[in-house]
């Protein structure tokens, strides 16, 4: 009986072995599993594994943007292609840049570019308003969203950008317009104006002009005597505004620039013609650069119409937004303002461009 009990003991007790080494056998291979699970998924086709997944979370935050900016040709494009920069860098985008020179066939080769290393969205600042509708359809057959910033195409299909960014120049020609009959309001005809053209092409030219004639155009007594392009820069404007001077000399009441850099320019050229700006020649620019802020601080300019270069922290929002899946306006206007000579001296030192 001890000996029928000491057997069966040991018989319970390899039992129990053997059930300890099935279980510790079953625990291996569930480890094993696990890793051969994530080999296999990491195999798969669809790429759907935790680490793809979080990769792919990574690109998509991370975007690469090209940018295709018009070129240095300003106080105000300067700050514009810095606030743009700045943005997509601040946000943890990577910034593809490239300026144009002013040259819209350098334009066109920087989006061709910009299609072919594959970025993730197009940043277009153009140079003139037409010529550009190969190029972007090429953008949108590679399914690459465009966001145009400052100036407009002037293209029917509107589903070639995903939003258009930028002030409303034709308001702006109108600010000046208003600000000038105002000025004017006592003063007889005739009122003899120049005017300093943007870029010839460029939405900002088309759009000032039209915008400043529909004002000054319901009153008979002002007069635009000589228009030509400064192509926006303080050289050409001083060049435009001393050939101006050589043949209408005492005759100019106004000076109409359609930016600040022309304006300062001409300052220039009038005082070195022997005039006082601002007082023999009314002085109106556009942008409300630091520069035109000193020129009215110093008595030497009158008027300038804002228009703000520094929406790029709202253009990476924007970019964003699209990533998001959000629906995104066509259309969206960078609200700006006007200042005139007795503002200047108290606002040079808040002003930012
Ligand atoms: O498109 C904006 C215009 O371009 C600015 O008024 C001018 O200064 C710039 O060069």
């Amino acid at each position: 009986m001890k000996r029928f009990l000491e057997a069966k003991g040991l018989l319970v007790l390899l039992f129990a072995l053997l059930l300890l080494l099935a279980a510790c056998g079953s625990a291996d291979e569930s480890g094993g599993n696990d890793e051969d699970a994530s080999d296999d998924t990491e195999q798969t086709e669809d790429g759907n594994d935790t680490e793809n997944q979080d990769s792919n979370d990574q690109a998509a935050e991370k975007l690469v943007i090209g940018f295709s900016q018009v070129g240095a040709e300003s106080e105000w494009r300067t700050a514009n292609t810095k606030s743009i920069q700045d943005a997509i860098k601040d946000a943890g985008h990577e910034l593809k840049f490239s300026d144009a020179q002013q040259k819209q066939e350098n334009q066109i080769k920087a989006i061709r570019s910009f299609i072919t290393q594959k970025v993730d969205a197009i940043v277009f600042s153009p140079v003139v308003e037409t010529g550009f509708e190969t190029v972007l359809q090429e953008a949108k057959d590679a399914g690459i969203p465009v966001f145009l910033v400052d100036r407009a195409v002037d293209v029917d299909d509107d589903s070639l950008w995903a939003t258009f960014l930028g002030s409303d120049f034709v308001e702006e020609g109108r600010k000046a317009g208003n600000w000038l009959v105002e000025e004017m309001a006592d003063k007889e005809g005739p009122i003899n104006i120049v005017e300093l053209q943007g870029t010839v092409g460029s939405a900002p030219a088309i759009d000032r002009k039209e915008g400043f004639e529909e004002i000054i155009g319901e009153e008979d007594k002002f007069e635009i005597i000589k228009s030509q392009t400064g192509d926006f820069t303080r050289a050409k404007g001083k060049e435009v505004m001393e050939a101006f001077l050589k043949s209408d000399g005492d005759n100019i009441d106004v000076l109409y620039a359609h930016n600040d850099d022309m304006a300062i320019g001409a300052i220039q050229a009038i005082e070195e013609y022997g005039l006082k700006p601002a007082e023999d020649i009314t002085i109106i620019g556009v942008d409300a650069v630091k520069g035109a802020f000193e020129a009215m601080a110093d008595g030497k300019m009158n008027v300038t119409i804002e228009c703000n270069p520094l929406f790029g922290p709202q253009l990476v929002d924007l970019i964003e937004q699209h990533f998001a899946g959000e629906e995104l306006d066509k259309r969206i206007a960078v609200e700006e303002s006007m200042y005139t000579m007795d503002q200047a001296e108290k606002l040079l030192p808040t002003r930012e461009y």
